[in-house]
């Protein structure tokens, strides 16, 4: 861990004291700090105590001109390897996760590059307010990694969730976090599909495949997270990009055809989109009226290309290309046969039965098929599966065997 560096915010509350120690804990660990104290965090430590800590000047004032014109606050929120934020009130929390930046704290926090990892401390109902909750949830999802809270007896003398995690604790979260900043798959170039394909008959109406997406968005912050340069182009979702990808937004197969080819060269592609088999022969560009009311209206549907297939079979094919084959029946012999037919190296193969709340759940029971094995992975959050998704991209990229 050494010559590592951390940019501190200690937030207001009774944990801050916590925070020096954090601050001595992680010099042991070869780790230097350099904080920022929010204007509440001043009322519980003093700027001369953690700046005797971290032996460094203390920043506090996002109009402060001295400190700008010795380092900006964009140039202070990039200069260390994480942004830690401890104790991370559920004000601070909330500005974040809504994209606040009104002191220096909260413009730090918006203008990192770097991950940032919180330790909350704060009344166990505050903890637990729906709204808090909430930024959690936003938070978690734009990469935020969260150390506690742990339970126990608080300050105000309430029992539950909310004290804040203890400095050894918080100094192994960030160990783990500096771990990772190289990440196993740090000079990779990654490629992701999701979603489904929207295949327009008129300027209305489109033909399309149920497809959450979520799958697909978790394999691309998994990815992300292990360091993989990710681009995914996605069919349309509902679902917040994940932090640190690189999102190419498309409605129909040819132009998610035409993104993922903008795209290449990549190491490592990832097909999980429900790509539209056909389109209309013709998409009108009025509205097409319906002029009787009786008769039938037959719909021409030519097929589209198959984008899994052509990348696979392409002059700048990745070095590992990953399909998926969302399966009713026979989910096994189906998907050796798409790895075959399409020429990829593995397939991840799910059964999407309406009975296992796959689609559109965010659990997944899936099979990982190469040319030379079946490995069935037992039922896991989508978040996991992307995450052994990538650990296996890891090992196959280095070398190990698939
Ligand atoms: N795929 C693709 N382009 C298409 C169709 C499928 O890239 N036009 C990819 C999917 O993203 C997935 C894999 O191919 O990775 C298998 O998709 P699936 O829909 O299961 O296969 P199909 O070839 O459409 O076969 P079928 O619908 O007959 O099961």
């Amino acid at each position: 861990m050494r010559g590592n560096s951390v940019l501190l915010i200690i937030g207001g509350g009774i944990a801050a004291y916590k925070s020096l120690e954090l601050v001595r804990r992680l010099k042991e660990r070869g780790i230097s700090s350099r904080a920022i104290l929010t204007a509440a965090g001043s009322q519980f430590v003093t700027p001369l105590s953690v700046s005797a800590l971290t032996g460094e000047k203390v920043f506090e004032d996002l109009f402060s001109l001295t400190d700008e014109a010795e380092m900006g606050h964009i140039q202070l929120s990039r200069s260390a390897d994480l942004v830690v934020v401890a104790p991370a009130t559920a004000d601070l929390m909330a500005k974040l996760a809504h994209g606040h930046a009104n002191d220096l704290a909260s413009t730090a926090l918006l203008a990192t590059d770097k991950r940032v990892l919180m330790a909350p401390a704060m009344n166990v109902r505050m903890w637990n307010h729906p709204a808090t909750q909430r930024n959690v949830k936003t938070l978690k999802n734009d990469g935020v990694i969260f150390v506690g809270p742990n339970d126990g007896e608080m300050a105000c003398g309430e029992f539950g969730p909310g004290r804040m995690a203890e400095p050894d604790e918080i100094a192994d979260a960030v160990e783990r976090a500096l771990s990772e900043k190289g990440g196993a798959l740090s000079g990779v170039k990654a490629l992701v599909t999701a979603g489904p394909t929207q295949e327009p008959l008129d300027p209305v109406r489109f033909i399309s495949n149920h497809s959450s997406g979520k799958q697909g968005y978790a394999i691309a912050r998994a990815l992300a997270e292990a360091g993989a340069e990710t681009t995914l182009v996605s069919g349309p979702v509902e679902l917040v990009p994940p932090a640190r990808v690189k999102l190419l937004k498309v409605q129909s197969a040819r132009e998610m055809l035409a993104a993922c080819e903008s795209v290449l060269p990549v190491d490592v592609a990832v097909f999980t989109a429900a790509v539209a088999d056909w389109r209309p022969e013709i998409a009108a560009n009025s509205k097409i009226k319906k002029t009787d009311e009786t008769s039938s209206r037959a719909l021409n549907l030519i097929h589209n290309p198959d984008i899994l297939a052509t990348i696979s079979r392409g002059k700048k094919r990745p070095q590992l290309v990953i399909g998926f084959a969302a399966e009713t029946d026979d989910v096994i012999a189906h998907a050796k046969a798409k790895l075959v037919k399409k020429g990829c190296d593995w397939i991840v193969a799910n059964d999407v039965s309406p009975h296992t709340g796959v689609m559109g759940g965010d659990r997944n029971t899936v099979h990982l098929i190469t040319a030379k094995a079946v490995e069935s992975w037992p039922e896991l959050d989508k978040r996991e599966v992307g995450t052994r998704l990538a650990e296996r991209v890891a090992q196959t990229l280095h070398g190990q065997a698939a």
